[in-house]
């Protein structure tokens, strides 16, 4: 099986490279093999890749520049992903399309299973949830994977941000009133192999197991780094406006996972010791975090 992987620069489409790797299987493509949102941009991807399965992972991911850049989002979240869905309809290619927590309000503290009705606070979950639809209505062989709060290989991240201001200050201030699920890249990469081989359909969530606020996620970052966690102090999304609204807990609840033979995942602390770990291992002998 051929997997073509858009976004493949980004950090979940390297992930995903990186896990098919050794069978040679994926091939990646990027803003430079071709813009999305342009309407021959898809057919001409599939006639150079011939893929079996298309995975899309590309998309506009600043959630707070898309408040002010609608209009891309849009092309981007909804447009593209209607021209590449519908293109692998016509050429019956399956489909699978990467989405996100951001997709509901976050109002429900018990989180969200895959059928929960998509309530979007913002322009980034908005586009985000059109290209949901825009899947579903293409109406071929599709799969939507929704994730949430990535961290992973890559040049920036929560992980190496909260790492990086451990150096550099005493004390950090983290916000400590919304709850998610934290994703290592590879892991989810990892559980993407078995969605793709054609057992399930449908809308799957798929994340490291746990939930936590990014307080305590920065608490866990600081220990596994051998920093003090006493040293992040909790603070309220009020304390720090951002252009867009953030869900306050969008913990993303799965069944079809597991309906389709998933077992236990790794917990999101045993990611986040993984990774680190092997920083660790590669770290170059720039200044590290202080205890
Ligand atoms: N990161 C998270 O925490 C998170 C959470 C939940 C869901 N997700 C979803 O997971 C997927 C992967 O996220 P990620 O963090 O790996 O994203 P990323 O690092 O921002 O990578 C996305 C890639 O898509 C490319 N791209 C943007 N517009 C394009 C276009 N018009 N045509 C072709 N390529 C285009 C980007 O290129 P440029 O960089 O040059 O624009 C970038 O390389 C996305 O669908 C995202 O919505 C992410």
């Amino acid at each position: 099986m051929k997997i073509l992987v858009t976004g493949a620069a980004g950090m979940l489409g390297r992930a995903i490279l990186d896990e098919y790797e050794d069978s040679g299987h994926c091939v990646g493509v990027d803003l430079p093999d071709g813009d999305l949102t342009l309407r021959d941009t898809a057919l001409e991807l599939m006639m150079q890749h011939s893929p079996h399965h298309v995975v899309h992972a590309a998309a506009y991911t600043d959630v707070d520049r898309a408040e002010s850049d609608p209009e891309r989002a849009h092309a981007v979240n909804a447009e593209a992903t209607r021209l590449l869905a519908r293109c692998c309809t016509s050429l019956n290619i399956p489909f699978t399309y990467i989405s996100t927590d951001y997709v509901f309000d976050g109002e429900d503290p018990a989180g969200y299973f895959e059928d929960a009705e998509r309530r979007p606070l913002g322009v980034y979950g908005r586009t985000k949830a059109l290209g949901e639809e825009e899947v579903q209505s293409a109406g071929g062989d599709w799969r939507i994977i929704r994730t949430s709060w990535l961290f992973g290989p890559g040049p920036k991240n929560f992980v190496l941000t909260i790492r990086r201001l451990l150096s550099e200050r005493e004390t950090l201030t983290v916000v400590d009133d919304q709850t998610g699920c934290p994703t290592y890249a590879p892991d989810l990469a990892r559980i993407m192999r078995l969605v793709l081989l054609g057992k399930g359909r449908g809308i799957f969530h798929a994340t490291n197991a746990g939930a936590t606020t990014w307080h305590a996620f920065a608490r866990e970052v600081a220990r596994l780094s051998g920093a003090d966690p006493e040293r992040i102090l909790p603070c309220a999304t009020a304390a720090y406006p951002t252009p867009a609204r953030r869900p306050a807990c969008s913990i993303l609840r799965s069944r079809n996972l597991e309906s389709i033979g998933l077992g236990p995942r790794p917990s999101w602390q045993d990611a986040v010791e993984r990774y680190i770990a092997g920083l660790a291992r590669h770290e170059s002998p720039e200044p590290g975090v202080r205890p």
